[in-house]
């Protein structure tokens, strides 16, 4: 098959849909894969990488999408990018279709096969292409949390390990799902003291097994909540209901509870987070402060650490390309159950219920 990996020119975007590894492995399966120039930069893989394990670079993203049979990429495609999106193409790139008429109506019209990485699902109901950007984004959280700790950022002065004969920091994380463990494993790590609290006891107990005992469990509650946020200096969000709005465990009023410069770093603002006054913030301009209360809330964490992420995700989407490329989209997805999950679009119809319903459409089977 041919394959192609355009350069990603979303606003800010610096990971690549494929790194020289997934190259090599195409290379050696006899595929060609081709990669536009700089495609890679942004997260230390250049040109002349790509080229040493087979790859043809190309100049232009407009030459890339009209070889290619098949797209990878990291971002949906932007409005730039759908004239280019052709009949029969495969494009396996993050789509989140529901939140965008205009890009569904563009894939729909383009008759390509879009199969989705968010969507892609195990047979135990977890999303392994979307788990590896909770693991950076939560571990990130507390490097993040620990800087907007410090005096000159707004923070309450708090070295999160503390120093011997001063206690250490205070770390309290909402959710142990993957962000929420990650979070608590880098804060114990740096010698803090971690609180986490969730309402699955699966989990409670897993993290309880498996972290060293200044990592204490407790289940989450308004009350608990209330307890320790008076006395945590950096608190975490990390909560998920899968398919619905995050629960608001924090609410305004809370914040008068909370020390001055007490540090929230809300990860799950993507699904419009878990704190009351949490509002969607950007590396550029990442914090901003209510009641004396530092709220960090970017919506892209792991687009600050371009090299980790790119190698994290692409580790995880490379065997469903070669499976794709081997077989095609069709044999691919009969023989893997997760990868046929990925389906949202088929050559022009859409075959994902959620999507039809954000829109009113009707589904087709395939
Ligand atoms: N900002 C970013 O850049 C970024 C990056 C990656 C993920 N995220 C977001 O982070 C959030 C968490 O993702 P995840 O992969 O860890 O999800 P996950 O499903 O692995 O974990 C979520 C956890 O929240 C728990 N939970 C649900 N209700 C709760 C409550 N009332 N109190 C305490 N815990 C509760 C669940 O039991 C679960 O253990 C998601 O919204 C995700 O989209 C954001």
């Amino acid at each position: 098959m041919i394959v192609g990996v355009p350069k990603e020119i979303k606003n800010n975007e610096s990971r690549v849909g494929m790194t020289p590894a997934g190259v090599f492995e195409l290379v050696k399966n006899n595929h060609a894969v081709y990669v536009q120039s700089g495609a890679g930069e942004g997260s230390g893989f250049f040109d002349e990488d790509y080229q040493q394990v087979g790859a043809t670079i190309l100049n232009t993203i407009q030459e890339i999408y009209a070889i290619s049979e098949m797209i990878v990429k990291v971002k949906e495609p932007i409005a730039e990018e759908y004239p280019l999106v052709k009949k029969g193409q495969i494009v396996f790139t993050y789509f989140h279709f529901a939140s965008s008429e205009a890009l569904t109506k563009a894939m729909i019209n383009s008759g390509a096969t879009c199969i989705a990485y968010e969507t892609v699902e195990d047979e135990d109901g977890t999303l392994p292409l979307l788990t590896p950007m909770s693991e950076v984004a939560g571990r990130m959280a507390i490097q993040q949390g620990a800087k907007y700790l410090e005096k000159p950022k707004k923070g309450r002065g708090v070295l999160l390990g503390g120093v011997p004969g001063v206690a250490p920091g205070k770390v309290l994380v909402l959710g142990a799902g993957t962000v929420g463990i990650q979070a608590a494993k880098m804060a114990a790590g740096l010698g803090a003291h971690v609180t986490i609290l969730d309402v699955n006891m699966k989990r409670l107990r897993y993290v309880n097994d498996v972290m060293p005992s200044h990592v204490v469990t407790e289940f989450s509650n308004e009350f608990n909540i209330r307890k320790h946020i008076k006395t945590h200096d950096l608190i975490i969000g990390g909560v998920l209901i899968k398919g619905a709005k995050a629960p608001k465990l924090i609410s305004e009023e809370m914040l008068s509870d909370m020390r001055p410069g007490t540090v929230i770093v809300d990860v799950a603002v993507d699904q419009g987070g878990c704190i009351e006054t949490t509002k969607p913030t950007t590396h550029e301009d990442p914090t901003y402060i209510i009641n004396d209360v530092v709220h960090y809330c970017v919506a892209n964490m792991p687009g600050a650490v371009p090299y980790t992420s790119t190698v994290a995700l692409t580790n995880v989407t490379l065997p469903y390309v070669l499976k794709l490329a081997n077989m095609g989209w069709r044999s691919a997805c009969n023989l893997d159950k997760s990868l046929s999950k990925g389906l949202n679009i088929v050559e022009g119809e859409i075959v994902y219920k959620e999507i039809t319903e954000a829109f009113n459409l009707e589904p087709v089977l395939v």
